[in-house]
């Protein structure tokens, strides 16, 4: 059998496949050694698409190539990775590209003060990192691309409830207004979405989460593949349903 990718320039190949259609994407995902970066790899390889991870360390880096993805070291920190990262992108027309890196930080429970090692760790991750990244990305999407930022519930400051957190809060809340301007600046290209994916069960979130990490990615998968160009700038639930900011 042919391999389908080898039917480029063409960016998506439309192959028929048990009887019906299915649509092969070129997938990118930042931060895929783990949790829910790596279940999105697990998911669009299954179902045949072309994707590319990215992760810190070999052990990480040999799990995307295990599940048949290429795999690009990055730490989205790393002022130096990100900026080289432009390099094996290059030439690339992502379909769907997730920015999913994220560390959640201190688990303060009231005004608990960050050091600044705590500050700066979470902040040049989770919004430093996707402000690196981004416009590294930006040249390799396909012309009406999806472009996600995973973000947090915890972000929003409309739906907040109680300051647990308050760190990671900031950091997601600083990463959607990240989103909101990217999706201006690539505002005919790409839709640009920030995403809730639930909580779930991984390592941040932990073994009493609401949902299996599968369920969560399934739901996005099914969000990112339905939102339309209207949408774009939107904060999104993993199942579609807006949120407020
Ligand atoms: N789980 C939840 O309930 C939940 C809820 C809301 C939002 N989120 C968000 O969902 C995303 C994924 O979370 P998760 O639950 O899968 O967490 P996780 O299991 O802790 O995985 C975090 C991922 O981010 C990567 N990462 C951390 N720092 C990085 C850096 N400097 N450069 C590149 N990659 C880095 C990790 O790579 P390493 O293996 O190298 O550390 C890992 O792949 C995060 O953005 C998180 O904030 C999660």
């Amino acid at each position: 059998m042919p391999c389908l990718f080898a039917l480029r320039p063409e960016r998506v190949a439309v192959a028929r496949g048990r009887g019906r259609t299915m649509r092969h994407m070129n997938v990118l995902i930042l931060g895929a050694s783990r949790g829910i970066g790596l279940e999105f790899v697990r998911q669009y390889r299954a179902d045949g698409h072309r994707v590319t991870g990215t992760a810190r360390d070999e052990a990480g880096l040999q799990r995307l190539r295990d599940l048949g993805a290429t795999a690009l070291r990055l730490d989205v920190a790393d002022v130096a990775g990100a900026s080289a990262l432009a390099w094996p992108l290059d030439g690339e027309a992502f379909d769907v590209a997730v920015f999913n890196a994220g560390v959640y930080g201190p688990r303060t429970t009231g005004l608990q003060p960050p050091t600044q090692a705590e500050f700066d760790a979470v902040m040049h991750v989770n919004v430093l990192g996707a402000m690196r990244v981004l416009p590294q990305v930006e040249p390799a999407l396909a012309p009406g691309a999806v472009l996600a930022v995973i973000s947090s519930r915890m972000g929003s400051m409309g739906l907040r409830a109680n300051p647990s957190g308050w760190l990671y809060r900031a950091s997601k809340a600083a990463l959607n207004s990240v989103l909101k301007d990217a999706s201006l600046a690539l505002a005919g290209r790409a839709t640009c979405v920030a995403l809730h994916p639930g909580w779930v069960r991984t390592d941040m979130g932990g073994e009493g989460a609401d949902l299996d990490v599968s369920d969560s990615v399934a739901a996005m998968r099914r969000t990112l593949a339905a939102v339309t160009p209207a949408q774009s700038g939107a904060f999104l639930d993993h199942d579609g349903t807006p949120l407020g900011w």
